[in-house]
């Protein structure tokens, strides 16, 4: 006997990702918050999704204006504050419905020597990459769970499996991302989908002063360590987030996607 919520496998139809997949019962798009939506990989994040058919909400703390002309909704909202994602969410659930997917991208660094590190400054990292997306998973899943479907895509970093220097903070706070991902993958399954997908070095304004890329001796030595010969760019993601939403990754949760043109390869 199969269970009731289960097709029999034999009866699984070739996922048509491009239509039906991103439409809600009624033929209209879907809705996809992206935190963190409007700048950097984020607002990538955001531009696939909204071509792919979804009524994209993009959340940002600062830089609404980026959004102007997208075509995706910005909504300010500070994903580290518990009561803001409260309203954000009553606000979004009222007036737009149950997102069908959540891209948990809004992360910050500050990176410090251990030494130096403030306890000011290993919290705002971790309330921001770890608990933003706890308070927003909480907010939303259950809705998502009600409506017997979700799909949540938790932005990582390869800094939450191999340490580095001078950033404990971020680095807690990815390896607890990634965690966290595993953990809900399991409880709230079947129904929702829980991956978390990691870039690597990602060509955005915030990654190029980090890592000083702009300088041709520095790039290189970059270069260098990547077997793709390229730093990659925020659609290189944006590729990767179609596939997580897509019915081509329905047998798929509780993961890691690591793109990164092969640095590292766990
Ligand atoms: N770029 C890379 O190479 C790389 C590599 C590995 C992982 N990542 C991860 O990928 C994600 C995006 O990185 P990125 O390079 O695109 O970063 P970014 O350009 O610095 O953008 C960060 C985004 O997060 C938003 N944000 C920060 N704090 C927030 C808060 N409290 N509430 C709401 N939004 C907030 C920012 O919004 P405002 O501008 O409005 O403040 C901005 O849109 C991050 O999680 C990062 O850790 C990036």
């Amino acid at each position: 006997m199969q269970p009731s919520h289960k097709k029999p496998h034999n009866a699984r139809t070739t996922p048509n990702a491009t239509t039906t997949e991103y439409r809600g019962e009624a033929g209209q798009p879907r809705l996809a918050i992206v935190t963190g939506g409007t700048r950097g990989i984020g607002a990538a994040l955001s531009a696939r999704l909204a071509k792919l058919g979804y009524r994209v909400i993009a959340v940002y703390r600062t830089s609404g204006g980026a959004a102007e002309g997208t075509g995706v909704l910005p909504v300010q909202c500070d994903i580290s504050d518990p009561q803001a994602v409260a309203a954000f969410a009553d606000q979004v659930l009222d007036e737009h419905g149950t997102p069908a997917v959540l891209v948990n991208n809004a992360g910050i660094n500050i990176d410090r020597p251990f030494l130096e590190l403030t306890g000011a400054d290993w919290q705002r990292v971790i309330d921001t990459n770890l608990s933003g997306p706890f308070h927003l998973i909480k907010a939303f899943a259950p809705a998502m769970l009600a409506a017997g479907a979700g799909n949540i895509v938790n932005i990582g970093a390869t800094t939450g499996i191999r340490p580095r220097s001078n950033g404990v903070n971020y680095a807690a706070s990815k390896a607890g991302l990634l965690q966290l991902t595993k953990c809900l993958a399991t409880e709230l399954a079947p129904a929702i989908r829980v991956n978390c997908l990691i870039p690597g070095m990602t060509e955005t304004d915030e990654l190029i002063t980090r890592f000083r890329l702009d300088d041709p001796e520095h790039r290189a030595a970059v270069l260098a360590e990547i077997p793709q010969r390229r730093i990659g760019s925020p659609d290189d993601i944006a590729d990767a987030l179609e596939f997580l939403v897509s019915a081509h990754s329905s047998y798929l949760t509780g993961q890691k996607l690591i793109v990164d043109g092969g640095q590292f390869m766990w």
